[in-house]
């Protein structure tokens, strides 16, 4: 096998607090090893297109604290194409990358994979996301922070529910995967989620509503998932206010100030672990792997079970948020 003089570092998909972290980690650690590092803007669009740089330790000096890329991210619809990922290929070849390490979600890394296998070419990934339903992994970057930043707005919105005794639904993000809806739940002491794994009927939340209500308060907060499977915040309130009047119902969808802020000292951590493992796995010789966590251990998982899509959720920490807002 080739020695890996210079590697590629690209973000693509959603952004999350903690990417620039792990670019500086990666950056840091591949320069420690004696390689060389090119950044590459905008995903795979700029892969496509030539946004190529060179990095040195200075570029990634005091971004550990700020949200967002510094290489920019986006979504690229030609890199799905075999035409697409060919220019890639060809701009690779240019820069004399040997390696490249992609940070971001599912869609991501599936490119990496295709990438991967068509090119015969080293990849390997880091989980970025803040939707944590990346396989094989127990934590993705940018989760905690947008856990965190649920509750925060969580706390805030339970003054105002309970001044005025309403129900509220908040919608959070996550694309097909309940994580955020159902920890984020946990963490503000919510009455009930809502998440696509799980389905619930509106009698079903009815009851878990009449509960929180009837024992002990007169206000109620119920975390929605974004997902088709459960319509949404604005879909389950208008079917909640038609069959409950007696309910006053409130509607606040978080949207992308989920995505942005600081990230927390568990982001970072986790950021600058993996990146660093990153570079370690080149250098032991594994290919087309994503970086994960298993119990606190740094473990690589094939790209191919990484993007598989069973991530589990914990079914019985929806058991528990019943007992715990009564
Ligand atoms: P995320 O990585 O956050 O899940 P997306 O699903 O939007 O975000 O994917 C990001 C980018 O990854 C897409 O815009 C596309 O360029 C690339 N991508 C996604 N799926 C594939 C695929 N099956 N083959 C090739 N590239 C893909
Ligand atoms: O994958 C991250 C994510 O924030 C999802 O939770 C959400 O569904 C999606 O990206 C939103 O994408 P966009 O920023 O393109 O609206």
């Amino acid at each position: 096998m080739a020695a890996i003089k210079t590697i590629g570092v690209l973000t693509s998909g959603g952004d999350a607090p903690g990417m620039n972290a792990a670019i500086r980690a990666v950056t840091r650690s591949a320069i420690y090893n004696g390689m060389k590092v090119k950044g590459i803007f905008r995903g795979y669009k700029g892969l496509i297109e030539d946004e190529i740089v060179d990095l040195e330790t200075h570029d990634v000096s005091n971004i550990i604290h700020h949200g967002g890329t510094i290489l920019k991210t986006a979504r690229c619809k030609e890199f799905k194409t075999v035409e697409g990922r060919q220019r890639a290929y060809e701009n690779i070849k240019k820069h004399g990358i040997d390696a490249l390490i992609v940070i971001g979600g599912d869609g991501s890394l599936s490119g990496a994979r295709q990438f991967a296998s068509e090119f015969d070419f080293p990849v390997v990934g880091l989980p970025g996301t803040i939707d944590n339903d990346l396989s094989g992994t127990d934590h993705t970057i940018g989760y905690d922070t947008a856990l965190n930043t649920i509750m925060w707005c969580v706390d805030r919105i339970r003054d105002t529910a309970s001044s005025h005794e309403r129900l509220f639904f908040i919608e959070v993000m996550g694309r097909e995967a309940g994580f955020l809806a159902l920890y984020g739940a946990l963490a503000g002491g919510a009455e009930a989620a809502i998440i696509p794994e799980i389905s619930t009927e509106v009698d079903q939340l009815a009851e878990l509503i009449q509960n929180g209500f009837r024992e002990s308060k007169n206000s109620a907060i119920v975390l929605v998932a974004e997902s088709p499977v459960t319509g949404g915040a604005m879909d389950l309130a208008e079917r909640v206010r038609k069959e409950f009047p007696q309910y006053d119902v409130r509607v606040t969808i978080l949207g992308h100030l989920q995505r942005g802020g600081t990230p927390t000292a568990q982001d970072r951590i986790l950021a600058s672990r993996m990146g660093a493992a990153a570079i370690d796995a080149l250098l032991e010789g594994q290919r087309n792997i994503m970086i994960g966590d298993d119990d606190e251990r740094i473990i690589y998982v094939p790209l191919s079970k990484a993007i598989r899509k069973d991530k589990t959720i914990d079914r019985e920490i929806l058991e528990k948020l019943k007992h715990l807002s009564k």
